[in-house]
């Protein structure tokens, strides 16, 4: 089974990232042949700082392969090293009514947060469909966030199928319900853009401040605890396993719990957990030039498959004359 997805190095690291979509991606190079990409021209749409989308983009790269990505297991580049994947967003973008494009929920949450109304934003998912159809992917695990944007590939592919024959393998998303939306430290989806992320990659004074702010209900020491509607027992689920999880859960039922105390165990739980990562990202990141070669001989691999693609692609649609 071929499985593709991309991740924006336009922040910092989080939670959400991981759980929602790296930890899957790194465990599926395992049976799966796995294409997994820097989506760096889809960041543009929220960075215009060139220094910063440039280091923004290193490290992402690091911190993929510190947490366990392979690239002689897979498929591992950076997309503007391929691009052709723009050539391929203008064919496919004359296959996209306007109607889909304007339904996109991403587009106008992102407005309402105050990204720029302009087509690069607007134009974001067919740029997407290009990266998922070059591949000829059949899986893509993300976050339930962009399930949306899976539609509209599938969508644009059955159109484009339907003039030219069968050009494009129609994708599947993959979405865990299990860690469907990791909460942020507010409750509502982790999301850089809401400023309440626990960041995978920093000091353990910065992280320990982050689970400090994770906002709890007004429950008193002595009283019993709801752990379903707690943020902290979300967050620290993500790594225990059942027993553990039970444990927890009868210590929230039982009167005396201190919301504290629970988040200084999360918080060294998560230092712990990540450690060895910031480490070896750290290494990887002290020696650019071979991350960059590591990212160029990615992109020689993915040259091969999308140069096939291409190559149909014109020769359907009349450009090779
Ligand atoms: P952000 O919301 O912080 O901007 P991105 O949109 O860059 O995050 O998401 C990158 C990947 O991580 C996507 O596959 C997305 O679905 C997943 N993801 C992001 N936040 C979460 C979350 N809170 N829970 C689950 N998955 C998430
Ligand atoms: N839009 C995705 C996100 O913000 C990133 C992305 C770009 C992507 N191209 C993709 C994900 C192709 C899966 C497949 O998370």
């Amino acid at each position: 089974m071929r499985v593709l997805s991309g991740i924006q190095p336009s922040g910092a690291l989080h939670l959400g990232n991981y759980f929602g979509m790296m930890q899957k991606m790194i465990a599926h190079q395992e049976q799966e042949e796995l294409f997994c990409f820097i989506a760096n021209y889809h960041a543009q749409t929220s960075l215009s700082d060139g220094k910063a989308l440039a280091k923004g983009t290193l490290e992402a790269a690091a911190s993929f392969l510190a947490l366990g990505l392979d690239p002689e297991k897979s498929v591992f580049w950076v997309q503007s090293d391929r691009p052709e994947v723009q050539e391929l967003t203008w064919m496919l973008s004359n296959f996209t009514p306007m109607g889909l494009l304007e339904r996109c929920h991403s587009y106008k949450d992102k407005v309402t947060q105050g990204g720029k109304p302009n087509h690069g934003l607007f134009a974001y998912p067919v740029l997407m469909a290009a990266d998922i159809l070059m591949f000829q992917s059949e899986k893509v695990p993300v976050g339930k966030d962009q399930k949306q944007h899976l539609e509209v590939a599938r969508d644009i592919a059955v159109k484009f199928n339907n003039e030219y024959g069968e050009v494009f393998t129609i994708p599947e998303p993959e979405i865990d319900d299990d860690v469907a939306t990791v909460p942020g430290l507010d409750g509502r989806k982790m999301s850089k853009s809401y400023g309440n992320t626990i960041d995978l990659f920093q000091d353990d004074k910065a992280l320990r401040k982050q689970v400090m702010r994770i906002v709890t209900d007004p429950t008193p020491v002595e009283e019993a605890k709801n752990p379903d509607n707690c943020n902290i027992f979300q967050i620290y689920s993500l790594f225990l396993d059942a027993a553990d999880r039970e444990n927890l859960r009868q210590r929230y039922l039982t009167p005396g719990l201190r919301y504290g105390d629970v988040k200084q165990e999360l918080f060294e739980t998560i230092r712990d957990f990540f450690a060895p990562f910031r480490d070896k990202r750290e290494e990887l990141l002290a020696n650019p030039d071979s991350l960059r070669e590591t990212l160029a001989a990615g992109a020689e691999k993915a040259r091969r498959i999308a140069f096939k693609t291409m190559q149909k692609v014109r020769k359907k649609s009349g450009l090779r004359y």
